[in-house]
């Protein structure tokens, strides 16, 4: 193998650009030629790629977002779009292909390695943490830390008023960054979709709770399909308790800044594993951190299989929160 390629596709994370750097490192050092392919899958098919050297990814191991742009590609979804992607890949002689991103580049990943001659290798990039083969993805730890900061501000005026809070965090159909933010943010209690509860359910727990000795709260909650759905829970928990409460939706704040050292340092490892995986001759994986271990998936169980909440935290939130 002589030439590779790499792409950041789906929402951008911070720490992306820790794992560009690291991943273009490795491939100089090993006398691969890398090209940086911009905005994802939309790029690939349009042909931008560059060559990139040491120079081109110094200073960015602090920075968010991601130096290669990122999108989500609806054409890469379909066989002409694919066709012309690999044409595109043959052309320039890439032999082999990382892809930093979550669920929907790795669906794109599996097609693509089943359609092509190229070698593709995975690496967990998303807030959400969402991803089957690896404990931790890249810019989660960032997300969870910008998510406790907001609830730790919110807490301040939340004891001043004593008022019922909703704080709305992302992770699309996951609560992963709601839960190790709610526990570390000492949440008052939690919507996450894998542990769902009825309006009345929760008015229940806050009328216990604010005739405790509790005179304010936070339920941490996670976005549904749109952000903004925290409004119409707040407003069926007033009419059915009658408490105030105040909404704050936290959203892409959430995915800007500057990575956490945990996620630069994951994201060093698994660009450094990914490109030892395509000179050990290895298509078609994952590159994730299991039990602190480098560990390989299958790119189709990824997105197939269900990566699952740590329930010990659910019930280490209740006994602690509520
Ligand atoms: O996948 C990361 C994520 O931030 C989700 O948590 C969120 O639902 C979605 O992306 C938002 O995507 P967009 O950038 O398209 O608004």
């Amino acid at each position: 193998m002589e030439r590779i390629g790499i792409l950041t596709s789906g929402g951008d994370a911070p720490g992306m650009n820790a794992c560009i750097r690291a991943a273009v490192r490795a491939a100089l050092a090993n006398n691969l030629e890398i090209f940086g392919i911009r905005r994802g899958y939309a790029g690939l098919i349009r042909g931008e790629m560059e060559p990139l050297d040491r120079r081109s990814v110094a200073n960015i191991i602090h920075q968010g977002g991601t130096i290669l742009g990122t999108a989500r590609s609806p054409e890469f979804m379909t066989s002409e779009g694919r066709a012309t992607a690999i044409e595109n890949l043959e052309k320039r002689g890439i032999e082999g292909l990382i892809l930093i991103g979550g669920d929907g580049t790795f669906r794109g990943g599996t097609v693509l390695s089943q359609e092509c001659g190229v070698s593709i290798i995975g690496v967990p990039g998303t807030i959400d943490n969402d991803v089957y083969g690896t404990d931790y993805t890249i810019g989660f730890d960032t997300a969870v830390n910008c998510a406790l900061e907001a609830i730790d501000r919110i807490r301040d005026t939340a004891l001043s008023h004593e008022r019922l809070f909703f704080v709305e965090v992302m992770g699309r159909h996951t609560g992963f960054i709601a839960l190790e933010s709610g526990v570390a943010g000492g949440a008052e209690e939690l919507l996450i979709p894998e542990v769902p509860m009825n309006v009345d359910e929760l008015c229940s727990h806050l009328e216990r709770s604010f005739k405790g000795e509790k005179k304010s709260a936070i339920v941490v909650v996670t976005e549904a399909e749109q952000p903004g759905d925290s409004f119409r829970i707040a407003q069926e928990v007033k009419a059915k308790s009658g408490f105030d409460s105040r909404v704050c939706i936290l959203g892409h704040i959430q995915r800007g800044g500057s990575p956490t050292a945990r996620d630069r340092v994951l994201a060093g490892k698994l660009g450094i594993a990914a490109v030892q995986a395509l000179l050990a001759g290895k298509s078609g994986y994952m590159v994730g951190e299991v039990n602190w271990r480098v560990a390989y998936t299958p790119l189709q169980y990824t997105w197939e299989k269900e990566k699952e909440l740590n329930v010990e935290l659910v019930e280490m939130r209740k006994l602690l929160c509520e």
